[in-house]
């Protein structure tokens, strides 16, 4: 070869003989993969074998994160996306692909999941519904009226960490044949599977406790047999998918998972309690709460006490300028737009999170302006609360 192939071709496609196997698996950057046989490649791409052929349809350092968090949800298969907003996006695709353009939703979720649907499936001729997903007669009654083409709730909803009896959702949708679909990126896969409970698609920002670092931006659906075919044709079409660094990552990230939960949900108990007493805070928001409205669904559903990392609070008679400052205050809790991380982090929703929702929807939703969101991090408990402690005395 003269030396300008020689510099395309040098080092590569090397049969990696040998019986060594990597205990970690590497990032795989390759956009294509090269086959000893055009046979070969035409079953890969057939998916007649097993294998990667172009980096939309897979890649074996993505492949394995989605073997990985498909058995954590036990999943009949799992997509790695670019983001959790991605893979919402492609799960509803999916789900309404061949069927009523009309979807049940609950009317407390993300604040840009619920602009997905009014802003981005609205003009396209899909109508959502919003109905208070913890009032299961209302919610059963609205699935009945509407017959919609799917379901999409949250396991904790977002911002004020109510949740709803998926279990009797999840059998109410398997009655009508309505594709269920959860978010479960609050409650992660150590506290609640949706899919056991019943749901047919889960969606996660895997951005969140999934990676867990605040390094990634990436999302995951994960789904059962009857729906993860038409996931899988889409994501194929489309490429909606994780690149390699990310998963490399996010499966990095999960390693840790459950001993980061554990001491997320350990410490969150003992914020929320010191929280629920302090003469600054009107009211707090835990699922751990013993008086939480959906106590019996938690109970239910969440192993024994865990009960997620979040917790809320509305900061007594504070208008937006005061909470500000209060955040401002705060010198080891991180003033940002996420959760679920190794740091604990502190989010005004409605600057944030809800902010996409006018006043109005937020107020109906009884989302406060004095509310603050707290996803609780690793750190020792007794440095969050003197944290806090500090900043609300400020
Ligand atoms: C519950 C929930 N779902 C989905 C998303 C969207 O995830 P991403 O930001 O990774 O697109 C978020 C982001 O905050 C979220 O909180």
């Amino acid at each position: 070869m003269k030396i300008e192939s020689k510099t395309v071709h040098g080092g590569d496609r090397r049969k990696l003989t040998g019986d060594f196997v990597p205990v970690t698996t590497p990032i795989y950057t390759a956009a294509s993969y090269a086959y000893d046989s055009m046979e070969q490649l035409d079953r890969v791409f057939g998916l007649e074998e097993k294998g990667p052929s172009y980096g939309r349809y897979d890649n074996p350092t993505r492949s394995a994160l989605e073997s990985l968090v498909q058995d954590l949800e036990s999943g009949a298969g799992a997509i790695a996306c670019a983001s959790g907003m991605i893979a919402i996006h492609t799960a509803m695709l999916a789900a309404l692909m061949d069927r009523p353009k009309r979807v049940l939703a609950a009317n407390m979720m993300y604040g840009a999941t619920t602009s997905m649907l009014m802003n981005i499936f609205g003009p396209m001729g899909v109508e959502t519904d919003q109905i208070d997903a913890c009032d299961l007669a209302a919610f059963e009654a609205a699935l009945a009226e509407t017959k919609p083409g799917a379901v999409i709730l949250e396991t904790i909803a977002n911002p004020l960490l109510r949740v709803a009896a998926l279990d009797h959702i999840g059998q109410a949708c398997k009655r009508a044949h309505v594709p269920l679909i959860v978010d479960n990126t609050f409650a992660t896969p150590l506290l609640v599977r949706p899919l056991e409970l019943g749901a047919n698609i889960v969606c996660h920002s895997a951005t969140k406790y999934l990676a867990g670092h605040g390094d990634v931006l990436g999302g995951v659906i994960i789904a059962d047999a009857e729906h993860f075919d038409t996931i899988r044709t889409l994501s194929r079409t489309l490429g909606p998918v994780m690149g390699p660094f990310e998963s490399y990552l996010t499966m990095r990230g999960i390693k840790t998972l459950a001993l980061r939960v554990e001491r997320q949900c350990a410490n969150a108990c003992k914020v929320a309690t010191w929280l629920a007493a302090h003469p600054r805070v009107e009211r707090t928001f835990f699922p751990g709460d013993p008086k939480h409205p959906d106590a019996a669904n938690i109970a239910r559903l969440f192993p024994p006490n865990r009960f997620g990392g979040l917790v809320s609070f509305e900061l007594k008679g504070a208008n937006r300028a005061e909470i500000f400052r209060f955040m401002e205050k705060l010198q080891m809790v991180v003033r940002a737009t996420s959760l679920g991380d190794v740091h604990s982090m502190t989010l005004y929703p409605a600057m944030a999170s809800h902010r996409d929702l006018s006043p109005k929807h937020r107020e109906r939703l009884g989302i406060r302006d004095n509310l603050v969101r707290l996803s609780i991090g690793i750190e020792a408990h007794e440095d969050i609360v003197a944290d806090l402690e500090q900043a609300l005395s400020a």
